[in-house]
């Protein structure tokens, strides 16, 4: 299995902070909150990276899996978690999402910054495999840049700064190229409700969300 994150990967969490500041690390625990999060609920992460979200779900007492391709990526979780001064039991997967199959288990699933890896058609794929993972009624957050909105120089900004972060993972990691998606609207699409969207600004823009929608009973 190719590791697409093997060259990245050591520094992504800090090229992200370079890039966004503290807004990208807020909009990944936005909804991580003991208002949407009670000791020992099952939490899944798919696409983890570095996992600033999951360690904050552990914190909260959640019960935590992580999933992620990459083994360097897994690797920089495993030394975050290792460093934490509590004793974190956190559950590591290194598999292809798509081949993580626990239906109906989950609490709350996240994919934070993880979907924009992929093309339309298999973003959507993901989706509703991580839709399938949740519990009737669990939510399902996405995190990730926000759709362009406002006047011209904004919708502008918002694109330019979208195609700087996308044209570096599609060089140096293979990801796909595309525009921003619309999250809240594809999440309503898959039968999701929306319960809370919170914005982050980087810059003077709104430059991420994190969206809660709830599956149906
Ligand atoms: C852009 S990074 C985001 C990491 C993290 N969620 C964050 O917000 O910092 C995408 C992550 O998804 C992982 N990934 C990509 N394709 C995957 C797949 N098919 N299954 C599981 N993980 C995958 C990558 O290894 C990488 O860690």
């Amino acid at each position: 299995m190719k590791d697409r994150y093997k060259f990245i990967g050591p520094a992504y969490d800090f090229l992200s902070s370079i890039y966004g500041g503290e807004s990208i690390h807020n909009c990944k625990r936005a909804m991580l909150d003991t208002e949407h999060v009670k000791p020992g609920d099952k939490i899944l992460i798919a696409g983890v990276g570095h996992g600033k979200d999951a360690i904050k779900a552990a914190e909260l007492g959640a019960d935590v899996t992580v999933v992620d391709l990459s083994e360097t990526m897994l690797r920089k979780f495993k030394e975050a978690v290792d460093k934490h001064p509590d004793n974190l039991d956190i559950r590591q997967i290194h598999s292809d999402i798509l081949k993580f199959e626990e239906f109906e288990q989950y609490d709350m699933v996240i994919a934070n910054f993880f979907l924009n890896v992929f093309s339309e058609e298999m973003m959507l794929e993901i989706l509703r495999h991580l839709m399938k993972c949740a519990k009737p009624k669990a939510n399902v957050v996405i995190g990730d840049f926000e759709y362009p909105s406002g006047n011209i120089i904004n919708r502008t900004l918002q694109k330019a700064y979208w195609y700087g972060a996308v044209s570096i993972f599609w060089v140096v990691a293979n990801n796909a190229m595309h525009n921003i998606y619309n999250y809240p609207e594809i999440m309503k699409e898959l039968g999701l409700t929306i319960k809370d969207k919170k914005q982050f600004r980087f810059l003077g823009l709104n430059c991420y969300w994190s969206i809660m929608g709830q599956k149906q009973a």
